[in-house]
């Protein structure tokens, strides 16, 4: 089927939600894709951070050949052999106690949203009015089912299906003092991303996690963060809560646990998980033993990962500051290991830059309108990165010839 095929009877048969890049991938290997006309791209997207592998991984593909052929569906109404393994070693990594499997990174964060309703319930079950505030925060992302939208600090997502779920506010990015102003005994949980992924490769501040952690303890409320994007060695190390050092009480995660299925997990603590009795939550397909086989051969793959997530993660972003160096068009570079974001001084250049990077080769997207976003595969290499930055300095010293205010005095030397 050729591109112009497929745009013509999606545009007839799916609902208009996306608006795609005019490319048809055919086939994958490694950090490379290859679409309908032959052209070669180098992922430095990885499918929104799905593709931690890169693609046609061969533990992963005979993993799924030999489970595919013994049994992929059973419902949660039977045991099979994987899913208490895989929480023994998401457990063992989170510091937490418990798991509970679900199919994407929404319905993860749905299920901690209800675990801390519930949970403020049966703290209260002496009669007082049980808490009920949710704290979330500007700028964040969360997903698009109802109880995620509500807790999503962006108007965009929000406003067109308002009514959303009621008792949620939302703090100041990285306001410390908004956040003392804003919790009080009514506050049942307090929720973020630890790197916004949306709302621009933001890492929230130490100051802020830890005032956050604090006032949750003391105020018996729950601190659950959103590592879908930044969780399972995005940053470097296995959840991005570590490299703060503290432990949220619940957190959710999805996108690269099951190398490209759909699978997403809540982890909480023994004391959370009494909030929770059987028929309270669950889900048909969640946790099934072909995505949870899946992930258990990602989770080992990675332990060799970890530390090359963290060197070239380091190297990459010191190549993103040099380039900062150069152009007047960067405004600041941000993120944690191979999560990685470029702000530009406008929407139209990052738009610009992305698509142009796109006819080179190379895929970006663009995130929070002029961030460039960064999210490699984990198996990424220093030539790799060496490729995309002397493309990125190529491009923006092409549109700074053509708005020469951006230009710095210092040229950058010939890689
Ligand atoms: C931080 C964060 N939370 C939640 C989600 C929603 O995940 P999904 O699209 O799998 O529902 C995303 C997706 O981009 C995300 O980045």
């Amino acid at each position: 089927m050729s591109l112009a095929s497929v745009i013509r009877s999606e545009q007839k048969l799916l609902l208009p939600t996306y608006d795609r890049h005019k490319i048809l991938f055919e086939r994958g290997r490694g950090v490379y894709l290859w679409d309908s006309r032959g052209r070669r791209y180098l992922d430095f997207l990885s499918g929104i951070g799905v593709n931690a592998l890169g693609h046609g991984h061969l533990v992963i593909q005979a993993t799924l050949k030999r489970q595919a052929g013994r049994l992929i569906h059973t419902s949660n109404l039977f045991f099979h052999e994987y899913q208490a393994e895989l929480a023994a070693r998401l457990t063992r990594l989170s510091g937490l106690d418990r798991a509970f499997f679900c199919n994407s990174g929404t319905e993860a964060w749905e299920g901690a949203l209800k675990l801390a309703r519930s949970h403020a319930r049966v703290q209260n079950s002496n009669g007082h009015k049980p808490k009920w505030r949710i704290l979330a925060l500007d700028n964040s992302f969360h997903g698009r089912t109802f109880g995620s939208l509500a807790t999503t600090g962006q108007a965009k997502y929000r406003d067109p299906f308002a009514p959303l779920l009621p008792g949620v506010s939302f703090v100041k990015f990285d306001d410390c003092d908004d956040l003392k102003r804003q919790f009080d005994a009514s506050v049942c949980a307090v929720c973020l991303e630890t790197i916004q992924g949306e709302g621009g490769v933001r890492p929230v501040s130490p100051e802020f996690l830890e005032l956050a952690r604090k006032l949750t303890k003391s105020g018996g409320a729950l601190l659950i963060l959103d590592e879908i994007q930044c969780g399972l060695g995005r940053t470097g190390r296995y959840f991005a809560y570590q490299h703060y050092g503290i432990t949220p009480d619940v957190v959710t995660v999805a996108k690269p646990l099951a190398a490209g299925l759909p699978l997403g997990a809540i982890l909480t603590t023994n004391h959370v998980a009494t909030a929770l009795h059987p028929g309270m939550h669950g889900t048909t397909f969640g946790g099934g033993p072909l995505a949870c086989a899946v992930a258990i051969q990602f989770l080992r793959l990675m332990e060799k990962l970890i530390p090359h997530v963290r060197a070239t993660g380091k190297y990459f972003h010191a190549q993103l500051e040099e380039l900062k160096a150069t152009h007047g068009c960067i405004r600041e570079v941000r993120g944690m290991g191979l999560m990685l974001g470029m702000e530009l001084d406008s929407a139209d250049s990052a738009k610009s830059v992305v698509n142009q990077l796109m006819q080179r080769g190379i895929l970006i997207n663009r995130t929070n309108e002029k961030v460039l976003r960064f999210l490699p595969p984990y198996i990424i290499e220093q030539k790799h990165i060496d490729q995309l930055i002397r493309e990125l300095d190529a491009v923006l010293s092409a549109s700074s010839t053509a708005h020469p205010q951006f230009q710095k005095s210092k040229v950058r030397s010939q890689r």
